[in-house]
C-alpha cells in the first residue's frame, strides 16, 4: 500500500520522508497556499526533499479542459520527475484527463464522492482516482465503503488504474481502506505519524530500559557501553 504525504509544509515533508517508507506527495491550492511561498519554487523544494523518483502530485486551477490541459503541460515542463497532474473529476476534467492520456501525462482525478466519478475517470485513463474518506463521512456517507465498491469495480473491469484514497481525520479511517483493498492513502502528518503510535507501546519500551539498568546499571545505557 503506497504511503503519501498530503502536505507542502517543508518540515513536516522533511520529517517524514526520514522517518517514514513514504512514496510521495500530494499537494492541492489549499494545502499550497497554507504554506504561504511562491508556488513553483515551493514544489521544486519539496521534489528535492523526496528526490525525482517519488511521486509528487500537484493540481490544476483552471475550469476548462483545454486551459487544465495547457496547466498541466506547463508543470510538467517545470517540474519534471515523477509528477502527477491532479485533475478534478468534473465533465472538463474527464475530458482534460483523455488528452493528457493521449500526451503521455499522468493523472490523478480528484474529489472524488462516488465509485461512478471513478470509474469514470479510470476509463478515460486517470492512473489514480482519490475519493475523499472524510469529506464523504462528513455528508453522511461511508467513505470506507466507497473505496471498497471503487477497488472491487476496478478489480471486476481489469481497469490499470489505483486508488489513492485521500482525506482522513483518523487511523480507523486508514485502517478501514487498508481491508478494503485500497493501492494507497494520502494523509497529513499527523495521521502518517499516528499509524505507528500506541501508548502501550512507549510504555513497554520504557519499561525494557528500566529493567536493563536495574540489572547493568545506569551508566549502561545502550548496549554498546554495556560490559
Ligand atoms: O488530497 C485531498 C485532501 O487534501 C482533502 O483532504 O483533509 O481537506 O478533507 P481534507
Amino acid at each position: 500500500m503506497l504511503l503519501v504525504i498530503d502536505s507542502a509544509n517543508i518540515e513536516s515533508i522533511q520529517d517524514l520522508a526520514e522517518c517514514f517508507p513514504v512514496d510521495g506527495v500530494t499537494t492541492n491550492p489549499a494545502i499550497i497556499t497554507k504554506e504561504k511561498k511562491p508556488f513553483l519554487p515551493l514544489l521544486k523544494e519539496i521534489q528535492s526533499i523526496i528526490g525525482k523518483e517519488r511521486m509528487l502530485f500537484v493540481q490544476v486551477l483552471q475550469e476548462y479542459a483545454e486551459e487544465m490541459v495547457k496547466e498541466a503541460v506547463y508543470l510538467k515542463e517545470e517540474i519534471g520527475g515523477n509528477l502527477y497532474i491532479k485533475i478534478p473529476v468534473t465533465a472538463e476534467g474527464i475530458k482534460a484527463i483523455k488528452q493528457l492520456k493521449q500526451q503521455g501525462i499522468r493523472t490523478l482525478a480528484t474529489a472524488i464522492y462516488t465509485p461512478m466519478q471513478a470509474l469514470v475517470a479510470a476509463k478515460a485513463g486517470a492512473d489514480f482516482v482519490a475519493p475523499y474518506v472524510n469529506r464523504i463521512d462528513n455528508l453522511a456517507g461511508d467513505g470506507v465503503q466507497v473505496v471498497r465498491d471503487i477497488v472491487e469495480a476496478f478489480d471486476r473491469c481489469q481497469l490499470p488504474c489505483q486508488v489513492l484514497a485521500a482525506s482522513f481525520k483518523n487511523t480507523q479511517q486508514v485502517h478501514g481502506v487498508g481491508l478494503a483493498g485500497v493501492h494507497g492513502v494520502t494523509a497529513g502528518p499527523k495521521i502518517l505519524k499516528s499509524l505507528v503510535e500506541h501508548p502501550v507501546t512507549e510504555s513497554n519500551v520504557k519499561q525494557f530500559v528500566e529493567d536493563w539498568k536495574l540489572f547493568y546499571g545506569e551508566a549502561c545505557d545502550s548496549v554498546i557501553h554495556t560490559q
